[in-house]
């Protein structure tokens, strides 16, 4: 799997970024803001993720999502881990990451990958979507931030 920068005359998946995260104001706000890499299996998009500087020291991965058919075969993994390296690289010192308290995979995904729970920004999704969100059977109501030393 290879990872690169959208170039500029690309246009972002942005049927893919939604899955992740189902605003399209929200999605095009941070795109402008963030870094979007695409992930690459035989020069064949498999997956995406951002990243965006939110102070000189820190990034946050404000967007990870693989293609549904490519999904359980260790991808979303390896692009965490490839997105902990760039942060790295590009000369951040910490990497957060926010999901819903509903995301049980997701938070299990960045655990694994190093990540630790510090906060809970509670009734972001109230605040910031207006649809209703549901995952698991569970209201998606809370931000669960995490975050790793690089
Ligand atoms: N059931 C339960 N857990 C699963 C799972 C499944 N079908 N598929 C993945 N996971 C969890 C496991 O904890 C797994 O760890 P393990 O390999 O040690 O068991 C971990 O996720 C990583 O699995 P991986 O195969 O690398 O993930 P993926 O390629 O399926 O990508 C997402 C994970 C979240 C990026 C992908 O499911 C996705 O794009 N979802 C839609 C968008 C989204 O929700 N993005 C995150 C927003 S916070």
């Amino acid at each position: 799997m290879e990872t690169r920068l959208l170039t500029e005359n690309e246009q972002p998946p942005m049927a893919l970024l939604l899955t992740a995260d189902p605003s399209e104001t929200v999605v095009k706000d941070y795109l402008d803001r963030g870094h979007c890499y695409i992930a690459e299996i035989d020069n064949q998009a498999v997956g995406v993720y951002v990243l965006v500087e939110t102070s000189d020291d820190t990034a946050e991965l404000i967007n990870i999502a693989v293609y549904e058919q490519h999904q359980g075969k260790g991808i979303g993994k390896a692009l965490v881990k490839d997105a902990i390296q760039k942060s790295k690289d590009l000369g951040f010192k910490t990497l957060e990451v926010g999901t819903g308290n509903s995301s049980i995979d997701q938070l299990a995904l960045y655990q694994k990958c190093g990540f630790r729970i510090t906060g809970v920004d509670k009734d972001f999704f109230i605040r910031h979507y207006e649809e209703e969100i549901f995952e698991n059977g569970i209201q998606c109501i809370d931000m669960v931030r995490l975050s790793q030393e690089l």
